[in-house]
């Protein structure tokens, strides 16, 4: 076994994490990035760190999860869900749409959709699950405080609404958006999908999976989804054997499972 394959198996046992999941070049250079910067010998002696420091563990798993997020990214994405997704979604299924926001980081995502379903139901009416595998990105995202860049992409109007300055020059949303959306820890290498959603927001994680891995988590989306149900992906994200997994391919980031 070459020391990185041991080291993937050292890293499952610490955090269930599978590193076969994911594109191994890229996550190499990341992890010997990371390794360099606490001048560790090699993946032996980073593995024995891992096990004895929390805080080198917890270090490594942000690092490893890339978390980079921001509201509204891609406006034109949201523009369509708006104009197009929200409204037939909720033409076939009314208006309390089951909503799953996957890989969702820092809540950037999810309260984007919570602000843009604003537009057409009171917040009230507004549910969103939201998951990630790393559980420093959801303590963030239950805080919901940001910074200028990441707010950026927000229109004004939701700006002025939903956010407030806190001293420190950082932005905290409020908690009429904040209450709307259950945040959970949950693998989607691992953990069982949730049933029957009208809208699955999946973006900018799985281009980090093996084509296998992908696969197969495409799959379980279709399951998790009722029939008539939306799988929004990211911009540059495209689902090339969508037509064997049974999806019919609206756009090119989102595809339904259609009605039977
Ligand atoms: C680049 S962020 C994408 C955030 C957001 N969806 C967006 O597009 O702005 C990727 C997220 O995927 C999460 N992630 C990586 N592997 C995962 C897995 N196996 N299960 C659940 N989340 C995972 C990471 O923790 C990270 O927060």
């Amino acid at each position: 076994m070459s020391d990185y394959e041991w080291f993937k198996k050292a890293v499952y046992d610490l955090t269930k994490i599978d590193l076969n999941a994911y594109k191994e070049k890229q996550m190499k250079r990341r992890i010997d990035t990371l390794i360099g910067k606490y001048e560790a010998k090699g993946y032996d002696e980073f593995a024995g760190m891992l096990k004895k420091d929390r805080e080198v563990l917890n270090t490594f798993v942000n690092y490893l999860t890339i978390n980079v997020s921001e509201f509204f990214r891609n406006p034109d994405q949201w523009r369509l869900m708006d104009q197009q997704m929200v409204p037939e979604l909720m033409g076939k299924f009314g208006k309390n749409l089951k909503i799953w926001s996957a890989a969702c980081s820092t809540g950037d995502e999810p309260y984007t959709i919570v602000m843009l379903l604003s537009k057409h139901v009171p917040l009230n009416q507004i549910n969103i699950l939201a998951t990630d595998l790393d559980t420093v990105a959801i303590a963030k995202a239950k805080l919901g405080v940001y910074n200028e860049k990441e707010i950026s992409g927000v229109p004004s109007e939701f700006k002025s609404k939903y956010f407030t300055k806190t001293p420190d020059g950082m932005f905290a949303v409020s908690n009429d958006i904040k209450s709307r959306v259950t945040f959970k820890q949950a693998d989607l290498l691992r953990d069982p999908y949730p049933k029957n959603y009208h809208l699955i927001v999946c973006r900018n994680v799985l281009i980090y999976f093996t084509e296998e891995a992908k696969d197969i988590t495409f799959r379980k989306y279709y399951e998790a989804l009722a029939p008539g149900g939306i799988l929004f992906i990211g911009a540059t994200e495209q689902i090339i054997n969508y037509k064997d997994i049974g999806f019919e391919r609206k756009n090119s980031f989102y595809y339904e499972r259609p009605s039977k």
